[in-house]
């Protein structure tokens, strides 16, 4: 199988958002919200395209990953740090190492465009075998001072939050997702049901 891994283009947007809908649904709880929140990142002040990549294998997008700032304030300063998400991957596609590739590319990416950590709510199962630590290494909390499992971080330059004991921010719009906007937003593609499955959040 051969994966390509490249800039997302807009006429590949609608296939981008569908293969997040197939990731991501009944995923944490019936149905979802992450391919409204990508339509909705691209329009945010703080969304990076130019870390957007998709994963191609022949000629289909498969997977795709997007990236926006984010910042850890601390007593003395706002440091810019960058957050990534969603990340996906079409399941039938799941477990091939192309997650792997987008993340490793995209990581490289950042850090040579100067970022010098990244900072996720992520599955806490995954990222660790990429580098990632839970946030309470960095001394690093929410915003509403918390640490759990899913909160994790890297540093892309040794020694970079060493000094960053703070509170981390993202874009607001990850959280502004109303679902009766998610649902009209989600017409645009093919029926799922939504599933009520073990595991799930709520
Ligand atoms: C998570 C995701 C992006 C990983 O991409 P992928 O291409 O399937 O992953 P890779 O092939 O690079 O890595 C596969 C390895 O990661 C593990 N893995 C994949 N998804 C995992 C998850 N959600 N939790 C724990 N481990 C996971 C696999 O079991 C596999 O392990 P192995 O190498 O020991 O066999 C993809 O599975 C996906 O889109 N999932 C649904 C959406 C999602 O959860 N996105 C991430 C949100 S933070």
């Amino acid at each position: 199988m051969q994966v390509s891994i490249r800039e997302e283009r807009i006429e590949d947007w609608y296939d981008t958002e569908y293969v997040t809908k197939k990731a991501f649904w009944n995923l944490h709880f019936p149905g979802c919200s992450e391919h409204y929140l990508v339509h909705k990142l691209r329009q945010d002040s703080a969304y990076l395209p130019e870390f957007t990549r998709v994963a191609e294998v022949d000629g289909v997008i498969v997977g795709a990953i997007w990236y926006s700032k984010a910042h850890v304030h601390t007593e003395k300063e706002k440091i810019e740090i960058v957050t990534f998400g969603p990340l996906c991957v079409e399941p039938a596609f799941q477990k091939k190492g192309i997650g792997g590739m987008l993340l490793r590319e995209t990581m490289e990416l950042v850090k040579k465009a100067g970022y010098k950590a990244i900072i996720i709510f992520g599955e806490p199962d995954y990222y660790p075998r990429h580098g990632f630590i839970t946030c309470d290494h960095f001394g690093i909390t929410t915003k509403d001072g918390k640490n759990f499992d899913a909160f994790m971080g890297i540093e892309l330059e040794k020694g970079a939050l060493a000094h960053a004991k703070g509170k981390f921010t993202e874009s607001e719009v990850f959280e502004n997702l109303p679902p009766e906007e998610v649902d009209q937003y989600d017409k645009k593609f093919p029926y799922m049901e939504k599933l009520k499955l073990p595991g799930q959040w709520s």
